[in-house]
């Protein structure tokens, strides 16, 4: 297992390019499963949940032929449907090929994606919503067996609660209906409002894009004629390197950027003092005299986005005076918060909410653990601004969603060592 070493005291200086969005790219990818043609895809992030979704799919039955950020792919020679638990369980987003292969196939076999750290993530609206459309769902030893006779049926879905990889696979499902579904309550994320454009320009008939009501008339079951596109840039890892700057109070800018898919992470770091210039094509970060303590609520999509709550709470540990988070969408998204604290912050949690207390906290570097994908990102910015040295364990977590990592801090200035840990 590699761990990252990262020397104290650094400050960022110059340009990072955002890479294509992990979390469009892995709807886009399973939506393939709908296509009667080979697709090209542009702009596609080398992180290892894609090199994941690639394998599933080929696994499946689908052929593809990858460069770097690019790939051809063809899923009509898909033969197979069922999602094993050995790729599902180091992958939760596996999921989305539920909705695309039933609506297709008619029946298919996907495990059940266990729990993760931020949460238990059932995944019990994707399935009420599929028997709402004609399907017949059986869990059984860890798989879900879904089937359905003569195709899904277009139908009207109230979702009970905002679900991003829910509405993506309904909203999937819908596409090969047979039938108009009209879809209530449906995520807003602009990666799904992608995955929509992408099926309309396949021409599927869908009304509503980027709104909580979509409509979609289903083709009945006739495959798309999905067109090529390039990944729309990735608003977290465009979030997380602008705190770079933010926790360093440092300037700098990312490029490659849709500055519009940041709007509340961009005013929380005008509330904390923050100067923010957004040009054509990307964002800078100015420095502040005072650091302003932040109160953020995470909810969805356009408000401040849970993917960020853990890259704000380091920031906020620089901050002059208490800082405020509710993490509103998942029930265990605190893990980071005790590494933080080992570091010498001085942070309490309280049922939903956490209290950054008596900031700002002089960081002492030392060894901590990365939980999960979002939290391993907010060490390394509180290791930036340590007194000493960090080395950060299970990064494996870091390369499923940030591409590239050391050579783009390199870019910056920062040096961030990965080491292997002496197995001797
Ligand atoms: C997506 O996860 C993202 N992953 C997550 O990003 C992100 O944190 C999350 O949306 C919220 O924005 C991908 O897009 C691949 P949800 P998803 O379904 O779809 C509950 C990252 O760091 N819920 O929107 O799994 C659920 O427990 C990852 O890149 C149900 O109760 O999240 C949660 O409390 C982490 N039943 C809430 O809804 C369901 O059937 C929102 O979850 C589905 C969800």
């Amino acid at each position: 297992m590699d761990y990252l070493q990262i020397e104290p005291n650094q400050k960022p200086k110059g340009k990072v390019r955002i890479s294509g969005a992990k979390n469009a790219a892995l709807p886009l990818l399973a939506c393939t499963i709908l296509s009667k043609n080979k697709i090209s895809i542009k702009n596609l992030p080398d992180v290892t949940d894609i090199n994941t979704m690639l394998k599933l799919l080929g696994i499946l039955g689908a052929t593809y032929s990858k460069k770097p950020h690019h790939i051809d792919i063809d899923s009509s020679t898909i033969n197979s449907t069922k999602a094993t638990y050995d790729i599902v369980k180091t992958m939760r987003a596996s999921i989305l090929t539920l909705g695309p292969l039933l609506s297709r196939f008619n029946h298919c076999e996907v495990s059940l994606p266990g729990g993760c750290a931020i949460g238990s993530r059932p995944v019990d609206i994707h399935l009420s919503a599929l028997e709402q459309m004609g399907a017949d769902i059986d869990i059984k030893d860890g798989y879900i067996y879904a089937t359905t006779k003569d195709g899904l049926k277009g139908a009207t879905i109230i979702f009970d609660k905002i679900t991003v990889t829910g509405s993506e696979n309904i909203i999937m499902a819908a596409c090969l209906a047979y039938g108009k579904s009209t879809l209530i309550n449906v995520a807003k994320e602009p990666e799904v409002v992608q995955l929509c454009e992408v099926l309309q320009t396949a021409g599927v008939d869908i009304e509503g894009i980027g709104t909580d009501r979509l409509t979609i008339i289903g083709t009945q079951q006739k495959l798309l004629n999905m067109k090529a596109f390039e990944v729309i840039p990735d608003r977290i890892e465009a979030g997380t390197y602008l705190c770079v700057g933010a926790i360093t109070n440092t300037k700098m800018t990312v490029t490659n950027i849709n500055a519009s898919h940041l709007e509340a992470v961009l005013r929380k770091f005008g509330e904390m003092g923050f100067g923010i210039e957004i040009e054509e094509n990307s964002i800078t970060i100015y420095p502040t005299k005072e650091v302003l303590p932040v109160h953020i609520t995470t909810t969805e999509y356009p408000g401040f986005p849970t993917d960020m709550q853990a890259q704000f709470m380091a920031v906020a540990t620089q901050a002059d005076g208490t800082s405020v988070i509710d993490e509103r969408l998942f029930e265990n998204r605190y893990m980071h918060v005790a590494e933080l604290n080992r570091m010498g912050a001085n942070i309490k949690v309280v049922g939903t909410v956490a209290t950054i207390e008596n900031a700002p906290h002089k960081l002492t570097g030392t060894k901590v653990m990365a939980t999960d994908l979002r939290a391993s990102s907010c060490l390394i910015l509180c290791a930036l601004v340590a007194s000493s040295p960090t080395t950060i364990d299970r990064i494996y977590h870091l390369d499923r969603g940030y591409e590239k990592l050391e050579e783009k801090f390199k870019k910056i200035n920062i040096t961030i060592k990965r080491k292997k840990i002496d197995t001797k």
